[in-house]
């Protein structure tokens, strides 16, 4: 709210409070610190440390030996939690998906060996079927080719199990279909998994901003043409991603993200306004992409242009940032206070 004052200029010099750095320093509204900071990663079956993606230049695929140690790099920086992504063999994937809820498979081993290793560290895991399935679709595919909800949901259920029973702390539905929040919230009541948090990815868009990730997970070649605008929001809505918000609260979200993240700030503000719950935005591949190039070329200087976004993120009324640079951004803050 702006309050009302009497008077203009030269009783108001705005300039005034902006002169030194102390006065800058105390009358900051946003803070941005590490702690708001959540690092996506790729794990991938590997004997082999250190490959690089293709698509993501500064990001490594992770294998499982090198999570302990990334674990405590992240504790040591301040950063809460990291968000897990499977890279799936090839061979592995199917057109059911089982794959997603093989106890032994690679996703729930990590999750077991980080909580064995970093207990402190949150581990929050991505559920959706597009890195298990052979069409890279988030759900199944019913017998006209098209993205099948209510069976879906049956399968997300059991790869939501899955994570849970293998001691995630947050499970983040990202797939989009209807009714999946509700049945995941059943089913760990169920099993006595009430202390499981769910995250819910209400306001996803269809973007052309994933492609990127997309890449480093291998669902772009399954993908091929195919897209995903019968499940996720049309970037030209915003009613509608409330509408999502309003759905996944009731069937039992604990806390909701917007996705992507800079194009959708207005969507970020008007969730938070609205329903005042933890609301969390994924600043996507294809952002941080964008960065990156403009860095390399240098066009833009990497720093204070990722700092300065990360902080319109939280002014929007982020409370956390999913973030690829959340790594580099712990650094830089670090090095800055
Ligand atoms: C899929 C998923 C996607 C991302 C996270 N989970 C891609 C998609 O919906 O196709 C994108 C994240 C990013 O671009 O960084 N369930």
């Amino acid at each position: 709210m702006i309050p009302d004052f009497p008077g203009s200029y030269p009783t108001q010099r705005l300039r005034r409070g902006r002169r030194t750095a102390f006065l800058r320093t105390l009358a900051r509204e946003t803070c941005l610190a590490p702690a708001d900071l959540i690092y996506p990663i790729f794990v991938r079956e590997s004997k082999r440390a250190g490959m690089e993606v293709a698509a993501m230049p500064g990001i490594t695929y992770r294998t499982l030996p090198e999570l302990p140690v990334l674990g405590a790099e992240l504790i040591e920086l301040g950063l809460p939690a990291l968000a897990l992504f499977p890279v799936i063999d090839q061979r592995r994937k199917s057109n059911s998906a089982r794959e997603a809820w093989n106890p032994r498979g690679l996703l729930p081993r990590a999750v077991r060996l980080l909580k064995r290793e970093c207990p402190r560290l949150g581990v929050i895991t991505d559920v959706a079927l597009d890195p298990y399935t052979r069409h890279g679709q988030d759900g199944l595919l019913d017998s006209r080719g098209e993205v099948a909800n209510d069976p879906s949901v049956q399968a997300l259920v059991k790869q939501a199990l899955c994570q849970a029973e293998a001691g995630a702390d947050v499970l983040a539905p990202s797939d989009m279909m209807d009714g999946r929040i509700g049945a995941i919230r059943t089913a760990l009541e169920e099993r006595g998994l009430h202390q499981v948090l769910i995250l819910s990815y209400a306001a996803k868009y269809a973007s052309a901003l994933y492609a990127p990730f997309r890449a480093a997970l291998g669902s772009a070649s399954t993908l091929g043409k195919a897209d995903k605008k019968s499940y996720q929001i049309d970037p030209a809505n915003s009613t509608e991603a409330l509408r999502e918000t309003a759905l996944d609260l009731r069937e039992g979200a604990d806390w909701v993200m917007v996705k992507p993240g800079l194009g959708y700030l207005d969507i970020v503000h008007r969730i938070k306004e609205r329903f005042g719950v933890p609301t969390l935005v994924y600043n996507v591949s294809g952002e941080y992409v964008m960065l990156k190039a403009a860095a390399a070329r240098g066009w833009l200087e990497e720093r204070p242009v990722v700092l300065e976004l990360l902080t319109a993120c939280k002014r929007a009324g982020a409370d956390a940032i999913l973030s690829y640079h959340a790594l580099d951004a712990a650094r830089w803050l670090r090095e800055t206070a």
